[in-house]
């Protein structure tokens, strides 16, 4: 019996490494040689005229990941037929500029080898090179991601992490992916860049625990929770107030947001729940001391990330607009 189910678990775990391993950093080579310098221009470009671009790609590709597999299912656009998966409550805000980036990146590569590159390919590329241009670690991305079938806002639902999530909801959700504890505190680490919306942390800065308006989560550093209290102040009227996730270097790649974890500058519930949880805590403390300790294991990390659930031969198409699928009645 015992070994039975041992086969069966191999069997499983081969077809779930089999897509992955069928990519590889010189996918492109013969087919279309300058893909990585046509994504570097056009990403480098966006980024100079639109700085927020690099942390929205990050969040991007995370979010289309965890939903179903790196597959660009999170760019395909709603249409009469389809709520697509961008369109999920969940999409909170997801930044048109990082989409913007893609499109571009495509419409150059289209004219150079159409038809060759995939957009969850590009998606890729984009997010590694703006990691480096924010301040981060290079890491390695192998090729041959193919495009998803499908996108549906309805397939959102519960893959995706929420700033009130419990620890155990938090470290579950990723162990679902086969990510470690240690690979889930790594990867946090992405919000050393980009903001959020005052409605993802409103209830830790103003009557927190039903108390008088005033009353913000004891564990965030007073000033701090006044100073956001103050920014936030229109929110409800004004839903595109955000704050930086990181307050002190927002637009850099560093390990300054472990740094803040542990004096009460986390901004969403999640973040500071990492820096006291007895399982995540030792991890936040090794960051916030060790920037080459934090960008290794981010980069090992997103390695895994990006090949996280990938389509490859006839399970998935190269899209000709990253925005449609390519037989539109789907
Ligand atoms: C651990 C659980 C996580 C939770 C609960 C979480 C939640 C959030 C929330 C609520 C926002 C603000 C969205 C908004 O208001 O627009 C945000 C932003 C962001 N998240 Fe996460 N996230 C998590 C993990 C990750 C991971 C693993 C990555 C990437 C590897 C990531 C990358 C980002 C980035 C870059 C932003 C800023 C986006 C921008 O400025 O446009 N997050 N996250
Ligand atoms: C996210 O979804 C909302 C509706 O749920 C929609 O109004 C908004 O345009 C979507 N954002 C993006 C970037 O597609
Ligand atoms: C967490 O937040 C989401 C979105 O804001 C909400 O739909 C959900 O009900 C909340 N869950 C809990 C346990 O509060
Ligand atoms: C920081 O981490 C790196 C990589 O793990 C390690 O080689 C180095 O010795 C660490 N530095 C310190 C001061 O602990």
């Amino acid at each position: 019996m015992a070994s039975h189910l041992l086969v069966v678990w191999l069997v499983a775990l081969c077809f779930a490494s089999r897509a992955a391993a069928k990519l590889s950093t010189t996918y492109y080579q013969k087919t279309c040689p300058e893909v990585e310098q046509i994504v570097l221009d056009v990403v480098t470009s966006k980024q100079i005229t639109t700085p927020t671009t690099g942390a929205g790609a990050l969040r991007l590709f995370f979010h289309d990941c965890f939903v179903g597999g790196c597959d660009a299912s999170l760019l395909v656009s709603t249409n009469a037929f389809n709520r697509a998966e961008r369109d999920a409550d969940d999409n909170i805000s997801l930044p048109g500029d990082a989409f913007d980036a893609v499109v571009r990146a495509k419409t150059a590569l289209e004219l150079q080898c159409p038809g060759v590159v995939s957009c969850a390919d590009i998606l890729a590329i984009a997010t590694r090179d703006l990691v480096l241009m924010l301040g981060g670690p290079r890491y390695a991305v192998r090729l041959g991601r193919k495009d998803a079938f499908a996108s549906t806002a309805a397939s959102v639902a519960g893959h995706l992490p929420s700033p009130n999530m419990t620890m155990d909801q938090l470290i579950s959700l990723f162990e679902k992916n086969k990510f470690t504890v240690q690979e889930m505190v790594a990867l946090s680490g992405a919000h050393t860049v980009g903001f959020a919306h005052c409605s993802e942390f409103a209830s830790r800065i103003y009557g927190f625990n039903g108390a008088d308006r005033d009353a913000h989560d004891p564990s965030l550093n007073p000033q701090f929770a006044q100073a956001l209290q103050k920014a936030c102040a229109n929110y409800v009227e004004d839903p595109t107030i955000a704050a930086f996730n990181d307050v002190m270097t927002p637009g850099k790649f560093d390990n300054m947001y472990y740094q803040n974890l542990l004096r009460g500058l986390g901004l969403l519930a999640s973040d500071t729940a990492l820096a006291a949880d007895p399982r995540t805590k030792s991890f936040v403390q090794l960051y916030a001391a060790n920037q080459t300790a934090f960008f290794e294991d981010f980069s090992h990390a997103m390695e895994k990330l990006s090949v996280h659930g990938v389509k490859t031969g006839r399970k998935g198409e190269i899209r000709h607009r990253c925005d449609v699928f390519n037989n539109l009645s789907t």
